[in-house]
């Protein structure tokens, strides 16, 4: 057999009941107790690419199939909101030099950029294709992707197809760092991704972001490169604060952004914008755990009254994890964040991130997207760290067995 990857099963129109589910995370407090809406001894009916019931086992409605839970926890398939995952080549000389004290710079960037021009559009389609199927395997079921290592107007629309024949979150990314023609001349850089480069990419995307940063682009410049990409019909997001402090976060929450990514170096008054707006803050554990450097502080940040999203950053230079159970444990042990908000963050603060209603929770109506742990709870997953405990997952009501 194919050990790359999972057995599936074509999605059922016919309803199928999961039942002996000893926790059941719905992320909907109507159904459960708690903001994860936690419900003990619990049933799940499945229709097609739905839910449409969630409940205590033994009021459970009758159905086509069954499936025997066997007292093991379910909870909504992860929604990884911030992924680089149209690339080639690999950077683990980068990492041997970083491990042995260098510090993490954009200028890594350069070199991603460099063997992604290389590749043919095969490669990094599959490329893509496998990072995607090792993500399912670990319960994620939703992923945002960006394009970003390309930095030419044909280049950066490539990576936008070849990553909207994947997922439905396509992020364009020309503004991540300057592009290698116009070291000389970044202003000239940043007229491309507001103008042609933009007028080739949006088409093909559902968002547009920048890299706010020392080594890439100034508050100034992220301005009119999200003020462009909003008004051609993308939604805006943000990578924020990721290495010093800097405008990114205030800007994000001015610009109304569905999210600032990152928020690892924050003053007050970022807190507070974050507080009053709407913009979540998604944290990149995995990014600060590659990289050495300090975690974002998830607690100051909850107790702010701040939506958290948890996300891997997936990308082969500062977080070469796909993992989101990892980014979970890391969250809890370094981050001050409890395994419920850990859950939440991974599951329905990812949705909001991404501004889906229809993921992130296992309620009725929502999208069949979910994962089976060989663990009583989703505690376990912090509790049990570098463990492989998702066994099974349904995405849009499909069933792969892992
Ligand atoms: O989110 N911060 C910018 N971009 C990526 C890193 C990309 C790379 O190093 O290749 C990030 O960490
Ligand atoms: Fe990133």
């Amino acid at each position: 057999p194919d050990r790359t990857a999972p057995d599936r099963t074509a999605p059922d129109r016919r309803s199928t009941l999961i039942h002996h589910i000893s926790t059941l995370v719905t992320n909907d407090p109507s159904l459960g107790t708690g903001p994860l809406g936690l419900i003990p001894d619990a049933a799940l009916v499945l229709e097609g690419e739905r839910v449409v019931w969630a409940g205590e086992s033994s009021k459970a409605p009758a159905t086509d199939n069954a499936f025997d839970a066997a007292g093991r926890a379910v909870v909504p398939g992860f929604v990884d909101s911030h992924s680089h995952l149209v690339f080639a080549g690999d950077r683990t000389a980068e990492f041997n030099a970083r491990m042995s004290g260098r510090s993490y710079t954009a200028g890594g960037i350069r070199s991603t950029v460099a063997a992604t021009r290389a590749a043919d559009d095969g490669a990094l389609s599959a490329n893509l294709a496998a990072h995607l199927t090792e993500m399912l395997r670990q319960g994620t079921t939703t992923v945002e992707t960006k394009s970003g290592y390309g930095l030419t107007v044909e280049e950066e629309a490539r990576a936008l197809r070849i990553a909207a024949a994947h997922t439905e979150d396509v992020t364009y990314l020309g503004a991540h760092i300057v592009g290698p023609e116009y070291a000389d001349d970044p202003a000239g850089y940043v007229d491309l991704v507001t103008g042609a480069m933009l007028d080739a990419c949006a088409p093909h995307a559902r968002w547009v972001d920048v890299f706010c940063e020392e080594g890439a682009f100034d508050g100034d410049q992220a301005r009119a490169i999200l003020t462009a990409g909003k008004a051609r019909g993308l939604l805006p997001r943000v990578h924020a604060n990721q290495l010093s402090h800097g405008p990114g976060v205030r800007l994000a929450v001015e610009l109304e952004a569905a999210s600032a990514d990152h928020c690892t170096h924050l003053a007050d008054a970022d807190v507070d914008a974050l507080a009053s707006g709407t913009t979540v803050a998604t944290l990149l554990p995995g990014c600060e755990f590659s990289t050495r450097a300090v975690y974002p502080d998830a607690r100051r940040l909850l107790d702010a009254g701040v939506s958290v999203a948890l996300s891997t950053d997936c990308n082969p230079g500062s977080s070469f994890t796909s993992s989101m159970p990892f980014c979970i444990a890391v969250a809890v042990r370094e981050m001050g964040m409890t395994p419920d908000e850990a859950l939440w963050s991974a599951t329905a603060g990812g949705a909001a991130a991404l501004l889906r209603e229809d993921v992130g929770r296992l309620a009725p109506g929502a999208r069949a997207d979910l994962a089976l742990l060989d663990a009583p709870s989703h505690v376990h997953l912090a509790y049990r760290p570098g463990v492989p405990l998702v066994t099974d997952v349904w995405r849009r009501g499909e069933h792969h067995s892992i």
